[in-house]
């Protein structure tokens, strides 16, 4: 039963985030009735795909297709020019993520996934987390790992009316746990929000974007360029292999983190239940639907092991810009947290 007073995370469209640079300001700007010069080509080209301004316009185009945005009309979703805008910003980061990985086969790129670090190598962020993550830093996480787990297994449902048979079958019995079993209050974007409550975050959609590093968007911008791509279907595929298999184990050490800072049994929930529930998906995805998919086109196997290393790829990068700051004792969000969050990076120190 959802609780009387409960705000549902999703009941307003967000306001527009803050530009970051030319491209998402313009982005902004065009989405929101002003100056319409959207990016094209050229202006993608000249950018940095891995810098903020870059995965902030394409966060804010992807949002279209989620929850929008106040300020800006529904219509604009399947805007021309808009989608043109998309295609050209998602070139360079589609090529920056095809250049930066190995491009090994499928098993290999998985057996990277299940690697333990071997002793002196950084163990990541959950393992930090779990040792000696303090109150501060897994508030921080939460925040902005929101951009995803508010809206989690959503771009995924885009993939299936592109599978059929045993791929579609195991797809959708996953995202069917993704989206609470038939309960509201088990939709784990609402675990997810519960878990915020529990750390004193504010659960509403969008809140964190302006505080999330460039890194962190990537991430979910990636999901989202796999998901609105048939052509790119096997890679989803991947990636949700991926994401479901290092789940388990990190769901884990997020929780012992959770209980380590004393975050509450609504944080501990969250992830207690990744760890036996991504137990089984791990299973489910990488035999019933990436399986099949490899099976049937050898070209899908490539494009999911592409999957698997593109998340593998950012998830390193975001680690290591987390990593880095919380060793030096610094915020890692782009704005640490206010005191109206229930504190700062002081918070638990
Ligand atoms: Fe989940
Ligand atoms: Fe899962």
């Amino acid at each position: 039963m959802t609780p009387a007073g409960y705000r549902e995370a999703r009941a307003a469209s967000p306001p527009l985030p803050e530009p970051r640079g030319a491209l998402s300001g313009a982005v902004g700007d065009a989405l929101s009735g002003g100056p319409d010069r959207l990016p094209g080509p050229a202006d993608a080209d000249r950018a940095d795909p891995y810098r903020g301004d870059l995965q902030l316009a394409l966060h804010m185009l992807y949002e279209l297709h989620y929850q929008g945005f106040a300020e800006v009309a529904e219509g604009a979703e399947w805007d021309p020019e808009v989608i043109r805008a998309r295609n050209a910003l998602e070139e360079p980061f589609l090529a920056a993520l095809r250049a930066g990985v190995p491009g090994g086969g499928l098993d290999e790129a998985m057996e990277g996934v299940l690697r333990e670090p071997p002793p002196g190598e950084d163990p990541g962020v959950s393992a930090y987390l779990a040792r000696e993550g303090e109150l501060w830093q897994v508030r921080e996480y939460a925040a902005l790992r929101s951009v995803y787990h508010l809206k989690e297994a959503d771009p995924h449902a885009w993939a299936i009316p592109r599978l059929h048979g045993r791929a579609k079958a195991a797809m959708v019995a996953v995202e069917f746990d993704e989206f609470g079993a038939g309960r509201a209050e088990d939709v784990h974007a609402r675990l997810f929000a519960d878990l915020m409550d529990g750390l004193g975050l504010d659960h509403a959609y969008g809140r964190y974007v302006d505080a999330a590093p460039a890194e962190a968007l990537a991430t979910v911008n990636l999901m989202s360029l796999l998901g609105l791509h048939r052509s790119l279907r096997g890679a989803l595929a991947g990636h949700f292999a991926a994401v479901e298999t290092a789940s388990s184990p990190g769901s884990r050490l997020l929780a012992a983190a959770m209980r380590r800072v004393g975050a509450g049994a609504s944080a501990e929930r969250f992830y207690d239940e990744h760890v036996e529930a991504d137990a089984v998906h791990e299973q489910v995805v990488r035999h019933d639907v990436v399986g099949p998919l490899a099976e049937a086109d050898p070209r899908l196997a490539a494009d999911a092991a592409f999957g698997v290393e593109a998340t593998e790829l950012l998830e390193d990068r975001l680690g290591a810009v987390l990593l880095r700051a919380w060793r030096e004792g610094r915020s890692a969000l782009r704005r640490p947290l206010a005191a109206a969050d229930g504190g700062g990076p002081a918070l638990g120190r």
